[in-house]
């Protein structure tokens, strides 16, 4: 995975740009709109890559805690990372942080490379205090009118465009295998549930190819 990382970042911005046809950006935006409605005091964006999340959230104002096992992608988001936001090597299932510290949470486009599920959402939910609000932003299974063209445009258009743009055919091909086998939305939403987040609903965006998945943490 760190390998994998390593290689990919150089070019990740600029094809992730290409292959979701600039929806991207737009999709992390909408998911940083929703996360600071409740006008959170410090945000932790997990698994922050080269920081486009955390920098979609500083624009609305907030302070940004900003964490990724990847020196290389870390290195990126620095380039580019806001006074408001702090940038930290950590692994998801083991964060430095004590229980109730964040009043909001954000994940991007990451679940598929974490180790499991569950673990890396009760972690976050660990950290995050009573009340605070999980924004989860990630490629999902698209609805069954548009299935076929998906699954045409991740196996074939998604490994050429990111070999022609400078990535290696086979992360991308990894990309498609690990969207073909994650969970469907109401099944990720249930994961969100068995780890204690309530108020847990979703909404899907590009005929379902990405789902937003929201949820709170109890008082109890
Ligand atoms: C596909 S990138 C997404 C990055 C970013 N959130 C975005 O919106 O583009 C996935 C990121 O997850 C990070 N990652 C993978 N496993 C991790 C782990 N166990 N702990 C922390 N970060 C991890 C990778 O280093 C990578 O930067």
């Amino acid at each position: 995975m760190m390998e994998m990382f390593r290689h990919l970042a150089p070019s990740y911005d600029r094809i992730n740009r290409f292959i979701s046809l600039g929806g991207d950006l737009r999709w992390r935006q909408r998911a940083a709109d929703e996360a600071m409605k409740s006008r959170p005091a410090l945000l932790l964006d997990l698994a922050t890559g080269t920081g486009k999340m955390a920098q979609a959230v500083q624009r609305k104002g907030g302070k940004v805690v900003a964490v990724d096992l990847s020196p290389s992608m870390l290195d990126i988001a620095a380039t580019e990372a806001g006074k408001g936001t702090a940038l930290l090597l950590g692994h998801v299932l083991k964060l430095p942080f004590q229980d109730d510290s964040f009043d909001a949470l954000t994940i991007a486009f990451a679940l598929r490379d974490f180790p499991g599920l569950a673990g890396p959402f009760r972690e976050g939910y660990r950290v995050l205090r009573p009340g605070g609000k999980l924004v989860c932003v990630e490629l999902s299974q698209p609805q069954r009118w548009a299935a076929l063209f998906h699954h045409l445009y991740m196996n074939r258009a998604v490994p050429a465009i990111g070999r022609w743009l400078g990535g290696r055919a086979r992360d991308y091909m990894f990309l498609q295998h690990s969207v073909a086998s994650f969970p469907t939305a109401p099944e990720l939403a249930r994961v969100l549930e068995s780890v204690g987040f309530r108020q847990v609903r979703f909404r899907r965006l590009a005929a379902g190819a990405v789902a937003i998945h929201y949820g709170c943490k109890s008082y109890g």
